[in-house]
């Protein structure tokens, strides 16, 4: 059954709406996984660098400031072309980067620590990272309250958390997999502030001298 946007929310008395959440199914991991694989090749649409200049890289330098001894988790890394910015520009960080796809692993940058697994089930204990953060990788998450809720585990009492994903006002804009979601601001704020003591969101653009178009949500926490 397809539900529209507004069905798929259900209204908890007095709560923010909930998200009715599909379930990440071992057929469906396999499904994800293989498409990413798949996907690794297309250097057009997942590159494997960034212009450190972009506003996505801009906030996670900004936000999570001096880096030194610092550990650092990218969840759904990619070809982990933000954690090679990040490690490039700050040494003494130990960056770890964690993707469901061993082929886009593959092209994570040497220094930067690769580990196979899925953002809902994240192989480390509990206050582990100083910074975590996701870009465009939560909306492939599918359990999306399993995967902010185990970010949050593995982030250390006082540590920094960044998401930036799209705004589902502008669903549609591309063609997206079936498993794939957007979202609104409020919702990943109430999911993030149930283990964070601050969160804020805000609308990014690509480009600092070019205003958001709305696309683009960066929302930060502090656990
Ligand atoms: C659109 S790409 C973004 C990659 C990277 N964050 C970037 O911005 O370059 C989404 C990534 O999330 C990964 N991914 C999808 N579902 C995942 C899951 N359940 N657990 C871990 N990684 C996942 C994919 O393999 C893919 O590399």
């Amino acid at each position: 059954m397809k539900l529209n946007f507004w069905e798929r929310f259900r209204r908890k008395s007095g709560s923010a709406p909930v998200l009715l959440e599909k379930s990440l199914t071992p057929e469906l991991s396999r499904e994800i996984r293989q498409s990413f694989n798949q996907a690794s090749h297309d250097e057009e649409h997942f590159p494997s660098t960034i212009d450190p200049r972009i506003q996505h890289v801009q906030v996670l330098l900004k936000f999570f400031g001096d880096l030194t001894d610092k550990r650092v988790l990218d969840v759904g890394c990619g070809k982990g072309r933000f954690a090679r910015v990040l490690a490039e520009s700050n040494a003494g960080v130990f960056v770890t980067g964690l993707d469901i796809s061993e082929a886009m692993l593959a092209c994570v940058p040497a220094g930067v620590e690769r580990v196979a697994a899925l953002m809902t089930l994240l192989p480390f204990a509990a206050s582990t990272f100083d910074c975590v953060y996701a870009t465009e990788s939560l909306e492939h998450a599918v359990e999306i309250d399993r995967a902010v809720a185990e970010m949050c585990r593995v982030l250390k009492p006082g540590g920094r958390l960044v998401i930036i994903d799209k705004n589902v006002e502008h669903w549609g804009r591309f063609q997206t997999p079936a498993w794939e979601r957007w979202f609104r601001r409020e919702e990943l704020e109430t999911l993030l502030a149930r283990d964070c003591r601050t969160v804020r969101s805000e609308f990014i653009s690509y480009w600092e001298d070019v205003a958001p178009d709305g696309l683009f949500i960066s929302w930060f926490a502090e656990k």
